[in-house]
């Protein structure tokens, strides 16, 4: 496995590989665990040549803080990406992705006005910024991207489609703690006591799947906000039970289209995101 941390050195590499070879891409902020590394397997079946990204994009973070306390860890993520059997790791420096300040602004329509894009302004233009200049620079075939995160992954297949980019993007499953919480690097900052409490969140995401036959989404959503807020580890931000493709509230049980819901909740001052298909 190689490790490369500027521009040059990246480009120096790709253009060195034998022509005919597929490649794949997985972004990522690093601190990695098993649901980054589910991707990178994904990759390795798919492609003979998988880069791996670690750069934690500050253009994404609406929160300073946020940006600051974002867990940071090269060597523990080299050693798993050596194991998995990845090629290249690229690993720049802020002043190697934006050399100069990206003042791009993309738009995302009501795709954007929504959940992450409603509570985190900015964050989806930081993150369109950071993928397309990786797309640009690494110009995979194929890039791999989470379901945990459903919302940027409808926000980089329109970007992909606006732009026109010869990409293709693989959605992945959300992988999962034992106790049922959704896998996220921000889960290192839980204490031991808010890791356990914050499972309480997928828990109720799996119940709201049973009940969705029983239930007006209102009240489903409505049980969910109780449910979570029950508990004193926990503060909702949103609840939204959503069209997977418009991403937009689905008002009636009975429309034919897939329901996601999707659930922000602060646990402690983490902030954690989930989601599941209700049917
Ligand atoms: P990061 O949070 O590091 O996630 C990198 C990729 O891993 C994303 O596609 C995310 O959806 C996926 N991922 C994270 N946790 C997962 C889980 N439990 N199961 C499955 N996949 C999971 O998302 C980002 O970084 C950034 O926004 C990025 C796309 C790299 C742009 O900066």
């Amino acid at each position: 496995m190689k490790l490369v941390k500027t521009v040059n050195d990246l480009q120096d590499y790709l253009h060195r590989l034998p022509g005919g070879k597929t490649v794949g891409l997985v972004p990522t902020m690093g601190a990695l665990h098993r649901g980054h590394i589910s991707l990178v397997k994904r990759a390795l079946k798919e492609n003979p040549v998988v880069v791996v990204s670690i750069f934690v994009n500050p253009t994404q973070f609406n929160d300073p803080k946020d940006l600051e306390r974002y867990p940071r860890n090269l060597e523990a993520d080299l050693q798993l990406l050596e194991e998995a059997g990845v090629t290249l790791v690229f690993a720049p420096a802020v002043e190697e992705i934006y050399p100069e300040p990206d003042t791009r602004k993309f738009n995302f329509g009501a795709l954007e006005t929504v959940m992450e894009g409603k509570h985190r302004p900015g964050h989806f233009n930081g993150v369109a910024q950071v993928v397309s200049k990786l797309f640009d620079l690494v110009k995979p075939d194929k890039a791999y991207f989470g379901q945990k995160d459903f919302q940027q992954l409808a926000i980089i297949k329109n970007m992909v489609q606006q732009l026109g980019l010869p990409v293709e993007i693989v959605p992945c499953p959300i992988v999962r703690e034992k106790s049922g919480l959704a896998m996220s690097s921000r889960n290192e900052l839980l204490s031991a006591e808010e890791r356990k409490n914050a499972a309480v969140i997928s828990e109720t995401l799996f119940k709201a799947k049973e009940l969705a036959g029983q239930k007006s989404v209102q009240e489903l959503a409505e049980w969910m906000r109780e449910t979570i807020n029950k508990n004193p580890f926990l503060h909702v931000e949103y609840i939204e039970i959503v069209d997977e493709t418009s991403l937009q509230p689905v008002n009636n049980r009975n429309e034919e289209n897939t329901k996601v819901a999707c659930v922000a909740a602060f646990c402690g001052k983490v902030r954690l995101i989930d989601n599941m298909v209700l049917n």
